[in-house]
């Protein structure tokens, strides 16, 4: 029997943080393990042109991403590893779904709408600043995942309409046109932490609390010596479920060090010593990969081979799925 096919984006925006680490990437790097499943994991660097202009932000972004996953023992071997602007069937599968996709299914996309909100709010054209890329952005992720037949899509929950939608296009292609879309599924684990940042609130590029996940350890003590405590004075006792110290404490420890931290705790732990503690926990976890992120960095050409050749992996699949495509709309040669 085939194998099911996982298949997940990441958008090239941005300098990975610890939130990004424990939501995205440590659980990718395990599944890159698992051979009973077939993963496929890219970097969605045609899906950072909606957020950012700027080309040296997105070049860098690439750069420090596919580092950090590699550095992290991304397993390339058994998994697919590539760059979505390296597989152009991607972007021609994209214009044939527009084609398919319903312009009303894309006015309820919550980024567009949330967008067309803060216009109306702002007493602005409702389309101010709203490119033809932010609309349709839906439409190239249904291409990035009915490209490769993906089952299961493991997302963040506001990444779920997205995959519905993939879903809603593949049905109606396949509809009018022939089976070759396998309807893909949303996978949201619960299990997995949601990290919080400096100042409580989830660890997020958006709120500017973030610790950069390969930050220096002089920059990742200082980093950690910011997370916000009470005012509780050492030998009181603390509210371990009450602390992002300790949220973040027991999203790096063993389930045997999160229980002794919680003893610490109701033993009224100085803020002080708790974050020293939670310095030296993260910087041992960490500084191995962060050595070898340092080395793809500064020799970026094995970062750039391992993509090629996903590349080249990949491209076997989109290639004959495009001209499946082609063929079922009636694009090609005349017979
Ligand atoms: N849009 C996703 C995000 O911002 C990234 C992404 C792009 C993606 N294409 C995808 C995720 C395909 C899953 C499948 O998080």
């Amino acid at each position: 029997m085939a194998k099911t096919r996982v298949l997940t984006g990441i958008t090239t925006t941005g300098t990975p943080h610890l939130g990004n680490y424990v939501g995205a990437i440590r659980p990718s790097i395990e599944a890159s393990r698992d051979t009973s499943v077939e993963t496929f994991f890219f970097l969605a660097d045609y899906h950072a042109l909606i957020k950012c202009q700027d080309p040296q932000l997105v070049r860098q972004s690439s750069k420090e991403i596919a580092a950090t996953w590699l550095a992290l023992g991304l397993d390339t071997d058994n998994a697919l590893f590539y760059r979505q602007s390296d597989i152009p069937e991607i972007t021609e599968l994209t214009w044939v779904l527009c084609c398919s996709a319903a312009k009303g299914l894309m006015n309820r996309a919550h980024a567009y709408k949330a967008a067309v909100q803060a216009n109306t709010e702002a007493g602005d054209d409702p389309d101010h600043g709203i490119t033809m890329g932010l609309f349709s952005y839906p439409v190239l992720m249904a291409a990035d995942i009915l490209m490769f037949n993906a089952a299961k899509i493991p997302v963040g929950r506001d990444q779920i309409q997205h995959v519905e939608m993939a879903r809603d296009i593949a049905a109606r292609f396949n509809h009018n046109f022939a089976e070759v879309f396998t309807l893909p599924e949303a996978v949201v684990e619960d299990k997995v932490a949601v990290l919080q940042g400096l100042d409580g609130r989830k660890m997020s590029k958006s709120y500017n609390n973030t610790i950069a996940l390969f930050a220096e350890p002089r920059q990742l003590r200082k980093s950690i010596n910011k997370i916000k405590t009470n005012l509780l004075e050492p030998g009181e006792p603390k509210d371990p479920d009450d602390s992002t110290v300790f949220q973040v404490w027991a999203a790096f420890a063993t389930a045997q060090e999160t229980e002794r931290m919680r003893a610490e705790f109701a033993n009224g732990i100085a803020w002080g010593e708790a974050k020293k503690q939670l310095f030296e926990l993260i910087d041992a976890h960490l500084s191995a990969a962060r050595e070898e992120y340092h080395r793809l960095m500064d020799d970026p050409s094995h970062v750039e081979a391992v993509l090629r050749r996903g590349a080249e992996r990949a491209r076997e699949h989109s290639t004959a799925l495009l001209a499946r495509v082609r063929e079922a709309v009636g694009i090609g040669p005349i017979r």
